[in-house]
């Protein structure tokens, strides 16, 4: 592994225990322990001017706790899609998410964001860092969200930088970071609230291979060390190959699964 990325941060413990407690006790379920991420027969449809878009068309997925899953398929078939509605940024038409026992539908929007901001973390190309803030406050930004107050925020914010070998550079704007810095301030700011979950969509797409390879690499030492589950979508079939599990989309549905460890 690249020693410039290498994980320094201190090993989080009892990831069970205080994901409980940021939940809603209520809607914690005994039977959706098992698996963290339940997505069952879920269907999406975009209105396109006349046109309507069947973006998902029954796709039924779970996900363990742990686990390191890749998506990948042809351009346009839904995997965004996909991520978008798992996460609760986009509202489903049909069939249900649960995570971590929590039905995203049953939350009130509100509710949503800030378990959204508790519980996962995004490493997605269009929720990009903010121009004006620099790396050290784009960062901090998930923790103000969920009432961090701000000097712990900044204090965190660092050493979630640090993990990812920029602390250096916590002032920065994105304008003055190289593309790789950039997304490793992404990745960042998707691990500074400690989520249970981290969606990323095409994380390592726009970086050379040598990049693309430590970003990998820091997110399975995150898995491995950390137990985090990482849904990754992909186009690069080596990523896929690092992952424990490849779920081929095709034209809205899954088409296939391949386990490797
Ligand atoms: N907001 C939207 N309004 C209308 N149609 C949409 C919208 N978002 C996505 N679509 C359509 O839904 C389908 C699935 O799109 P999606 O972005 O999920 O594909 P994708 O698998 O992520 O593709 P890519 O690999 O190119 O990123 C496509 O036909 C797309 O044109
Ligand atoms: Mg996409």
């Amino acid at each position: 592994m690249n020693q410039e990325i290498a994980l320094t941060a201190p090993a989080t413990t009892a990831r069970q225990e205080r994901t409980s407690t940021t939940l809603p006790a209520q809607r914690v379920s005994t039977a959706a322990q098992t698996a963290i991420i339940n997505i069952d027969n879920v269907v999406k449809t975009y209105e396109s001017g006349s046109q309507q878009v069947r973006a998902l068309k029954g796709v039924s997925l779970s996900v363990e706790r742990g686990e390191m899953v890749a998506i990948m398929g042809p351009s346009g078939c839904g995997k965004t899609t996909l991520l978008n509605c798992a996460s609760g940024l986009d509202v489903v038409d049909g069939g249900r998410i649960t995570i971590a026992g929590a039905d995203l539908a049953e939350l009130s929007d509100k509710t949503r964001t800030t378990f959204r901001a508790r519980n996962m973390g995004f490493v997605f190309q269009t929720y990009n860092l903010l121009p004006v803030l620099s790396a050290v406050e784009n960062v901090e930004l998930p923790l103000i969200v969920s009432g961090v107050n701000p000097r712990e925020a900044r204090q965190r914010a660092l050493q979630a930088l640090e993990t990812v070998s920029l602390r250096q550079l916590a002032n920065n704007r994105p304008a003055q970071l190289s593309g790789g810095q950039r997304q490793r301030v992404n990745i960042a700011r998707a691990l500074v609230n400690e989520p249970d979950i981290v969606w990323a969509d095409e994380p390592t797409g726009a970086l050379d291979s040598k990049t693309a390879d430590d970003i990998m690499q820091l997110m399975e030492t995150l898995n491995r060390e950390k137990g985090l589950t990482f849904v990754i979508v992909t186009h690069d079939p080596a990523i896929g190959a690092r992952c424990n599990r490849v779920v081929r989309m095709r034209d809205g549905v899954i088409v296939s699964e391949e386990s490797h460890k």
